[in-house]
């Protein structure tokens, strides 16, 4: 009998210190033995977002601890473990510099091997840690800083069919929520107050939706938000009417140009047999969930959500991704450094910015 893989994981990109040992098991899924995610919600809120200097301190004061906490937690020693994975990037230098080097120093001294995760590498296979899916399937990878379209033709093999060329989704989101006073973090708050809301009491832009095939854009429906929301005088059900047809309008956009997408991934896949995985902090939002369910009745393929707690950043996911990894023997060494940039296909064209062409 093979021995099953266990990998200490650790999270530090952005605004979340975490950290975890995850196992596969003889389903091909994992068993989570201990998954410690610490928010620093609480300490970005008053300034309605990520401050890198404060998120870094706080990485630094709380990393120890977490760690020892998931240690503890998992009755797993550093010595059983078969190796050690962490978020070498994209995010902000400051926060995973902490992470990265705390992870490298940890394989160091108990002699274990390194894998330096790409973070939307853990988001695009998180969903393996509870179902087994085969590849190839297409991923909407919809968080905070990223929000794509691709083919997930295997660990480490990625090809782009669209991405935003402005704002990512997550940020659209909390972006609104900061224009409406809804509170922070603003996706969760969003999703709450639209339900007081008539989400088609607006009608607001869908920016490029009837071309540049499932590239996505929501700059000018943040512009169209602002504008509405300085007519509202203190009107809240107003505000909750703007928060819903907000929100609409990202399912309305999601819904085109899921369907384009779906229709790209079976042409280059020559495979009918679509599963779509939608991962990343904004798949947590119920409507989304229900919006690309029904388009999946309706188009005939299989959505895969991930459990709520690995929606947003977690190490549960960046461990299960160095398993995936290692076992196919891509290994660091010790001298991989922290990366603000990291696309997943790398010869995706850069699509932002002027002069660019749709
Ligand atoms: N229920 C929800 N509805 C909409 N958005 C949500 C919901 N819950 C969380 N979000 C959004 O998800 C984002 C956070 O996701 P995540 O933690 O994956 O992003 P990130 O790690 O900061 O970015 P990236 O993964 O691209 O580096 C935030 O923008 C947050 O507002
Ligand atoms: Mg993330």
């Amino acid at each position: 009998m093979t021995k099953n893989i266990t990998f200490l994981g650790i999270e530090t990109s952005c605004d979340e210190t975490a950290a975890a040992v995850i196992r596969e098991n003889d389903n091909g899924t994992a068993d989570i033995l201990s998954n410690i995610v610490s928010s620093q919600i609480s300490e970005h809120k008053k300034f309605g977002g990520v401050v890198p200097e404060l998120a870094a301190r706080a990485h630094l004061e709380n990393i120890e601890f977490i760690i020892n906490t998931a240690l503890d937690k998992s009755k797993i020693s550093l010595d059983e473990m078969d190796g050690i994975a962490a978020t070498a990037g994209p995010g902000l230098i400051v926060c995973l510099t902490v992470g990265l080097n705390i992870g490298k120093s940890i394989a160091t001294f108990s002699n274990k091997p390194f894998i330096g995760v790409n973070h939307l590498e853990g988001h695009a296979l998180s969903p393996g840690l509870e179902t087994k899916i085969d590849f190839p399937y297409l991923l909407l990878l919809i968080s905070g800083g990223h929000t794509q379209y691709l083919i997930v033709k295997n660990v480490n093999q990625y090809e782009q069919l669209g991405t935003t060329i402005d704002d990512a989704l997550g940020e659209a989101f909390d972006k609104t929520a900061k224009m409406l006073d809804l509170g922070y973090p603003g996706g969760p708050s969003v999703e709450k107050f639209s339900k007081l809301g008539d989400e088609n009491f607006f009608t607001l832009p869908e920016p490029i939706i009837s071309r540049a095939g499932c590239n996505l854009s929501f700059a000018g429906l943040k512009t169209a938000v602002l504008r509405e929301s300085k007519k509202l005088n203190g009107n809240i059900k107003m505000k909750y009417n703007l928060a819903a047809s907000f929100q609409n309008t990202i399912n309305k956009i999601l819904y085109k140009k899921t369907k384009i997408a779906v229709k790209i991934f079976k042409e280059k896949t020559n495979n009918n047999n679509v599963k779509l995985i939608v991962a990343g902090g904004v798949a947590a939002n119920k409507t989304i969930r229900k919006n690309l369910t029904k388009l999946s009745q309706e188009m005939d393929f299989e959505t895969f959500y991930p459990n709520e707690k690995f929606c947003g950043d977690n190490a549960a996911m960046i461990a299960w991704a160095g398993i995936k990894r290692f076992k196919m023997k891509l290994i660091d060494n010790t001298d991989v450094s922290a990366k603000s940039r990291w696309p997943l296909d790398k010869a995706a064209p850069y699509m932002k910015g002027p002069g660019l062409k749709l």
